[in-house]
């Protein structure tokens, strides 16, 4: 039986609702042999294609039912709108296998059949389309287009050719990147881009490169920290900060030397900058897979937002529509049915704790950024 609608998304004109795929039953036996707890196996095949139902031009805080569904369109920011951003990240072009948290036992692991396009093909050929379609639906066009790292599986040139021949050759001037740790290897040539500001009508971009070389973990080097700072003395209005890795909490009881993001000392030096610097907007990573926004005491509404990946699933980007009196964050599920078919499928990864985490809240994904006085 088809399950449940879910509110996927919600702008100041649009709603999204997701009734999810029906799947057929997962098998899966533990593989023979050390380091590989369970075998590389196929998806699930779709029973029920999922539905995205995109409901357009609705009026901004306003309530409607939509399939059962009370929901109410986020307010409109005052003032004009100055900048549109549309955000990719974890595209993960190489990979061949879904899944896996390195030397962590994780079951399942899929790849894709014999003949199938490999996934990241797949899924970063329709966030372009979908990124395009918006530009249709908006009737404007994106000022710039954003991966926030994981470019690669492997951070090899034949992988970096991947990304390059999709977006930077679709976007050109438009793309903007940064690594993220799988794309920062030693014996890799994918360009550092940090330290790097891009402007348009008054807002300000700045790209951090947040990796350690060869490790999973971030952190931010003092160079990038004092850059960081002089960006007070910035002539633009708004500051937007992107990094793959997400900082550690400074509102945590306990620091974790082991943290997956960015590592508690230089994340608590990052969240005093912001402090300091009330043009920040906020900071905008990857890495995690998950869509996430977390506030900290000392920086009151600026969000901390992680966004979930191209690859698998939700298989979604996000959209910022930039105004004068506050920005929305709307979320954004790749719509083409091959595309909805994978993601579904990659629902029943890490044992099928997957889509709780991966997807968050409907404050993890769409939500009214205020700026600070
Ligand atoms: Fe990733
Ligand atoms: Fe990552």
């Amino acid at each position: 039986m088809i399950g449940p609608p879910e509110i996927i998304s919600l702008g100041d004109d649009q709603v999204t609702i997701c009734y999810p795929a029906v799947l057929e039953r997962l098998e899966i036996e533990p593989a023979i042999g050390e380091g590989v707890p369970y075998k590389v196996v196929y998806p699930p095949q779709v029973i029920e294609p999922a539905r995205l139902l995109h409901f357009e031009g609705l009026s901004p805080d306003t309530e409607y039912n939509f399939e059962g569904l009370k929901v109410r369109t986020l307010k409109r920011p005052a003032g004009e709108l100055l900048a549109c951003l549309a955000c990719v990240t974890d595209l993960h072009f190489g990979e061949a296998v879904c899944g896996s948290l390195g030397s962590v036992p994780t079951s399942p692991l899929f790849t894709r059949r014999p003949g199938d396009l490999a996934h990241p093909q797949l899924m970063n050929g329709g966030a372009i389309s979908s990124i395009i379609h918006a530009e249709i639906l908006n009737d404007r066009s994106f000022d710039y287009i954003i991966a926030k790292g994981d470019l690669t599986s492997s951070g090899s040139d034949q992988e970096f050719a991947l990304f390059a021949s999709n977006y930077l050759e679709k976007f050109g001037q438009r793309m903007l990147y940064i690594r993220g740790n799988h794309d920062a290897k030693s014996d890799s040539s994918i360009p550092k881009i940090s330290k790097v500001s891009h402007v348009t009508n008054g807002v300000e971009l700045a790209l951090l490169d947040t990796n350690i070389t060869d490790m999973t973990s971030g952190y931010i080097d003092d160079g990038q920290l004092e850059w960081i700072s002089s960006l007070e003395s910035s002539q633009n209005k708004l500051i937007f900060l992107f990094g793959h890795h997400h900082p550690f909490s400074p509102d945590s009881a306990k620091k974790d030397p082991n943290y997956f993001g960015i590592e508690p000392d230089t994340s608590k030096s990052l969240v005093n900058l912001i402090e300091q610097n009330r043009k920040i907007v906020g900071y905008f990573a990857g890495h995690t897979h998950r869509n996430r926004i977390r506030y900290f005491s000392q920086t009151d509404c600026v969000p901390y937002v992680e966004t979930a990946c191209i690859k698998d699933f939700p298989g979604s980007w996000t959209e910022y529509r930039i105004f004068e009196g506050g920005t929305l964050q709307i979320h954004r599920r790749i719509e083409d049915p091959d595309c909805l078919a994978w993601s579904e499928a990659n629902r029943s990864l890490y044992g099928g704790l997957y889509p709780d985490y991966a997807m968050g809240k409907i404050t993890d994904r769409s939500l009214f950024i205020n700026y600070r006085k």
